[in-house]
């Protein structure tokens, strides 16, 4: 599919007021996605886990009018920042859902994780708002297939932020066009295509949190950054290779091999931040001790507990089901250490 075929020329029927709702879960990048082009597009694909208990839910209130607005409100309370930021990226996608301006939006929003966690909420919060509107286009009577829908709640969640056209699906998400990844587009995201083995349906992500501020960086900037970075064009390859070698492990079910990877691409990810100009650095020195602390657990255990990073100093701890008895209470007990506020969010892999 191209751009063209998500622009709309329907006759909708106008409808004076409506509701709509949507619950969206973040994700977890296994192969990360750092470094973008106008618009929107990943300079290399990515792979994540869509995850089960970090979800957003959004609520929104549209009502005719001659003058289009947009109010958002985080819990209770209204931001006037996410408003005019989300102002901004409905008048962007007005190509693709023309009646938007010719409403006035309430939008409601909440995060079932904390707001500063590192958690990203712009994947979920994007997620909920590209499938509200998806639903609203069909509830003004535009008539689309479910397939189609879900493809262009995808292809708008990534125009609000890249990775949450990934959160549109559960289980493993591609997004980027990749050559042994059948279906796979620049565009928007798509379910892992091949049967993955059972163990990496059980993935557990318990979170370390690390630090809890609110980031030094934004990742948009970040992406930026990537434009004229030295080691930029040696990256999106090693990104494409290492997505290339995921897909065979992920169907054989090696998960020291699915570990090696994943480590390598969170500290690409971090390695790349730290070799930008200017440079900067979202590991915490925590972040670096609990990581000595995985391998040498790994090293004494031979037990599958991996990590990955997200654009920030915590820790997503991933390992699967059948080991959680001998690895959770080492976390619990040993790595909790490393957290802010003895803090962790017990995720897993939604599927
Ligand atoms: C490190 O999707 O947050 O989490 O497209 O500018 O909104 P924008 O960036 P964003 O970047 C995510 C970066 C990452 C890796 C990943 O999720 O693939």
């Amino acid at each position: 599919m191209t751009e063209k075929d998500f622009i709309s020329d329907y006759k909708y029927n106008l409808v004076d007021k409506g509701k709509i709702e949507s619950k969206c879960g973040s994700n977890i990048a296994l192969i990360k996605y750092w470094g973008k082009y106008y618009p929107q597009l990943p300079a290399n694909p990515s792979i994540s886990y869509t995850l089960s208990e970090s979800f957003t839910q959004t609520t929104i209130n549209f009502e005719k009018t001659a003058k289009f607005s947009v109010q958002v409100f985080l819990g209770k309370h209204f931001n006037e920042k996410f408003s005019k930021k989300i102002e901004k990226y409905f008048l962007s996608i007005k190509p693709y859902l023309p009646f938007i301006d010719k409403y006035k939006y309430i939008i409601n929003t909440t995060n079932s994780f904390p707001h500063s966690s590192g958690i990203a909420s712009s994947a979920s919060g994007f997620g909920a708002i590209a499938d509200c509107l998806v639903r609203m286009s069909t509830l003004l009577g535009e008539k689309n297939n479910e397939e189609f829908n879900k493809v262009k709640i995808s292809f708008l969640a990534r125009l609000g932020s890249g990775s949450a056209c990934r959160s549109v699906y559960k289980g493993l998400v591609v997004w980027g066009k990749h050559k042994t990844i059948p279906g796979s587009s620049d565009l928007y995201a798509i379910p892992f295509p091949f049967e993955i083995s059972p163990v990496f349906k059980t993935i557990q992500d318990t979170v370390l949190l690390i630090h809890e501020g609110v980031k030094e960086i934004s990742s948009t900037l970040g992406h930026d950054l990537m434009k004229d970075h030295p080691y930029a064009k040696t990256r999106f390859t090693e990104a494409r290779k290492n997505l290339s070698e995921l897909t065979m492990v992920l169907q054989k079910g090696d998960l020291e091999t699915f570990g090696r990877i994943v480590e390598h691409e969170a500290l690409s990810l971090h390695a790349m931040m730290m070799t930008s100009f200017p440079a900067f650095i979202l590991m915490k020195p925590e972040t670096l001790a609990a990581i000595k602390k995985i391998w040498e657990f790994r090293k004494d255990t031979r037990h599958h507990l991996y990590f990955t990073l997200d654009a920030g100093a915590n820790i997503h701890l991933l390992y699967p089901e059948e080991e959680k008895n001998e690895i959770f209470p080492f976390i619990n007990n040993e790595l909790i250490i490393y957290s802010e506020n003895n803090k962790l969010i017990k995720d897993k892999a939604y599927f």
